[in-house]
């Protein structure tokens, strides 16, 4: 029996949750695979009404679970960043899944906004998931002179930063610190080239922004330049902002693209796009060694919630990744394909695909062509 932490979360998170679990009862039920599901209701409901965001007893309910499959959180109600990094990044940095894998695939039938649709786009997309300006480090200072100390701790490190600051005649200044580590920058890399390898790849694309952020980056370059010697596979580096060019004028050159948390969370709405829409693409956020956690590449998309009109395909998509990891290919292949068939013939489409295909009847077609039915 595998354990499955769900944590549905807010807006139209438990709607595209409900649909990915349909699908998982329909092949695990046939495929005899057993899957145990528990809930975890945390979110802005659970926070509002509480005033919690993540109780450490959850962290540890969690830990013993085999995978955790998550909706969305954000919610209008609640501060910007106080779920998002509360929960969010609290669970990719607590149970340390320092991959976050986003395949970007066009598929076909897919409408998607380039002018010519019949692209061949398929990019193993490898976000680093838990460094960079995402490590929470930064401050507000107001008055005139100011020391600030933060510190970052980790597992294998502990690094403190005590930032002196005299205003002068400026009224306020903020800042965010941004963190590489060679360690860090290592195992993203081994990832992105055993993940090349496995595919038949012959070079991975390593993205940065080297010539401003040189210190940050710098280390980045060297870690992918050792990884590419030590996987005798090849590599080239492009800079992030010519490869938000390239991926929409001929996105077909990328193969393996592996980037920085920042330059990978913008760059994967942007395949996103490219694939069809923000409601198509999957992702999962990657221990190797620990436990992973799989949810769509999308928010919580409050402008659409509640309305039946969300597209579960990236939900669904994601729970096919967290069966593959489960050591269940065979089962996430048998998903892929029942949603592909249903993408190829075109003729049903949410409202973000430029259809009217409702949330529920998308997940109908789906299960309709599971290839046990
Ligand atoms: P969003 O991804 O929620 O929505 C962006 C746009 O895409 C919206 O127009 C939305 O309607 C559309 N969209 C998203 N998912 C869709 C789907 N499945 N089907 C159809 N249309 C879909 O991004 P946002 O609006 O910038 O953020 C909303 C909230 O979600 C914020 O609180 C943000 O912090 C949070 N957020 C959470 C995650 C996450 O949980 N992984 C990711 C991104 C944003
Ligand atoms: C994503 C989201 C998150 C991120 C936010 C909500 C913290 O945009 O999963 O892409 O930036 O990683
Ligand atoms: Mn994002």
């Amino acid at each position: 029996m595998q354990k499955v932490g769900v944590i549905p979360g807010d807006g139209i998170g438990p709607e595209v949750i409900k649909e990915a679990r349909r699908v998982l009862d329909s092949v695990t039920e046939s495929k005899s695979i057993a899957l145990e599901f528990e809930e975890f209701p945390l979110g802005a409901g659970h926070y509002l009404k509480t005033g919690e965001v993540l109780a450490e007893e959850t962290l540890q309910r969690l830990s013993r679970k085999d995978a955790i499959l998550l909706g969305a959180m954000g919610d209008p109600r609640v501060k910007p960043g106080i779920l998002e990094k509360g929960v969010l990044l609290r669970l990719r940095f607590h149970f340390d899944q320092y991959v976050n894998l986003r395949p970007v695939k066009l598929y076909e039938g897919v409408p998607s906004p380039l002018a010519d649709n019949h692209r061949k786009i398929d990019i193993q997309f490898v976000r680093e998931n838990t460094e960079d300006f995402y490590v929470g480090l930064g401050a507000r200072v107001k008055s005139g002179i100011s020391n600030t100390s933060l510190s970052l701790i980790r597992r294998a490190y502990e690094a403190k930063f005590d930032v002196g600051v005299d205003l002068k005649d400026e009224q306020e200044l903020a800042f965010q610190i941004g963190v590489i580590t060679k360690h860090g920058a290592k195992r993203i890399m081994d990832f992105a080239f055993q993940l090349a390898k496995k595919n038949g790849i012959d070079l991975v694309t390593s993205v940065d922004k080297a010539n401003v952020l040189t210190e940050m980056y710098g280390l980045w370059r060297e870690a992918c330049e050792e990884a590419s010697a030590r996987h005798g596979i090849a590599k080239e580096f492009q800079y992030v902002d010519a490869v938000a060019l390239h991926m929409v004028r001929d996105p077909e050159r990328f193969k393996l693209l592996v980037a920085p948390n920042l330059f990978g969370d913008i760059l994967t709405d942007l395949g996103a796009a490219l694939q069809g829409g923000l409601g198509l693409a999957p992702s999962a956020n990657i221990n190797p060694s620990g436990v992973s956690m799989f949810e769509p590449v999308h928010g919580s998309a409050p402008d659409i919630a509640g309305k039946g009109m969300a597209n579960p395909v990236g939900a669904i998509l994601s729970s096919a990744l967290m069966l593959d990891t489960l050591g269940h290919k065979a089962a996430a292949d048998e998903i892929e394909s029942a949603v592909k068939e249903v993408l190829r013939s075109g003729k049903h489409r949410t409202a973000d695909m430029g259809g009217k295909t409702s949330t529920s009847k998308m997940t109908d077609e789906i299960l309709k062509h599971l290839a046990h039915r």
